[in-house]
């Protein structure tokens, strides 16, 4: 089926990562990780199921084995004769501890993209690079880190000192950080949630500027799929973990030093990103409650078109309802005006069983 009905489905995306927002959100600060996603995961498969595609799901909560629900080539979407053909890629919470604890800068994320233009990197975690318009193409993941950092600053008119650079918080970072320390950049070290860091790289209000370090390969191509639209770049080299997942890797398929960057990582002509805020961040407000109501920040883009839309949401409580798919096969709806009730019976559920 034609191509055009691309623009038509953006908001379909965005009402799944509404979706699985507003649920992880009742679980805000309960310290369950677990009870996070599995609240997204199951509002994601709910909601995915009223978009007119016939999609498959390239990246998602890992292979069939380990993960029952949107695994590796499960099939989400209407699937109609006339259904557009759509490869989907999902991180229903990017940031499930931020989440579980209250921490800013957890989002949930969708990404739909042409058949086969979705690159399944063969590492949990990729070594990446992020940046903004200006910085596109002037960097080298294999330079040092400090020319980076002093070309960075010198392209975008800054002293080195006025330079911010995102970073996870993790031990395997600590010569990163060191470097970033010795040559007087600032750092901005987050505990969790890497594609909200990359990201913000493209957006000036953000106050970032770079984002490096070892994370997530699925959350690279998440990222890189909003950075394309944004106008930034992602660089990055597979990272396999120790030794047991670098023997697994086929390196007739994959070269362990090369660079991919963002065409590669997510190609083709359509490509659609949308992410709803789940706690503060830095280009997104997290889920509120005002009487009546609740409210959610979202961001949409299509490459395409190049068009950016920032979707601010306020949801009926007494009418907003949302479909859930769990692993039983359980399919009901939510009512978020009974949320008292049934998030009760939700929350006993996760927490004790
Ligand atoms: P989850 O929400 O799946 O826990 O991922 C959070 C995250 O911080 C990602 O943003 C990041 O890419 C990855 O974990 C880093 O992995 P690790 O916590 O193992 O360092």
């Amino acid at each position: 089926m034609a191509k055009e009905l691309y623009p038509e489905i953006t908001l379909d995306l965005v009402r799944v990562t509404e979706a699985a927002s507003l649920m992880s959100s009742l679980y805000l600060g309960f310290g369950n990780k677990e009870a996070v996603d599995g609240a997204a995961v199951d509002a994601m498969r709910g909601m995915l199921d009223y978009i007119d595609i016939k999609g498959r799901v390239v990246i998602g909560e890992g292979e069939k084995d380990e993960a029952p629900m949107l695994y590796y080539g499960e099939k989400v979407g209407m699937w109609d004769d006339e259904s557009i053909e759509m490869d989907i890629a999902v991180d229903p919470i990017d940031g499930t501890r931020l989440v579980a604890y209250g921490l800013p800068n957890a989002l949930s994320v969708m990404v739909g993209a042409e058949n086969d233009k979705i690159l399944c990197l063969p590492t949990f975690y990729s070594y990446k690079l992020a940046v903004g318009p200006e910085l596109k193409g002037k960097l080298d993941l294999n330079a040092s880190l400090k020319e980076n950092i002093k070309v960075a600053a010198a392209i975008l008119g800054l002293p080195i000192s006025e330079l911010t650079v995102v970073v996870l918080n993790r031990e395997r970072h600590r010569k990163i950080i060191d470097e970033i320390r010795e040559i007087g950049a600032r750092i901005k070290l987050i505990g969790d949630g890497d594609i909200a860091g990359a990201i913000a790289t493209c957006m000036p209000e953000s106050g970032v500027n770079m984002y490096v370090g070892i994370g997530g390969s699925p959350e690279a191509i998440l990222a890189a799929a909003a950075l394309r639209t944004l106008g930034g770049e992602m660089q990055l080299k597979i990272w396999p973990r120790d030794e047991e997942e670098r023997k697994k890797i086929n390196l007739e398929e994959w070269d362990l030093n090369r660079i991919y960057i963002t065409e590669e990582l997510v190609g083709g002509e359509h490509v659609i990103f949308a992410a709803t805020g789940v706690t503060d961040g830095d280009f997104l407000k997290g889920v509120k409650y005002i009487k009546g109501k609740a409210i959610t920040e979202s961001i949409v883009m299509r490459t395409s078109s190049e068009t950016v839309r920032r979707i601010t949401t306020y949801h009926d409580l007494k009418k907003k309802k949302i479909r859930i798919k769990s692993l039983d096969g359980d399919e009901k709806f939510i009512n978020l005006n009974k949320i008292e009730d049934e998030g009760t019976s939700i929350l006993k559920n996760k927490l004790f069983s």
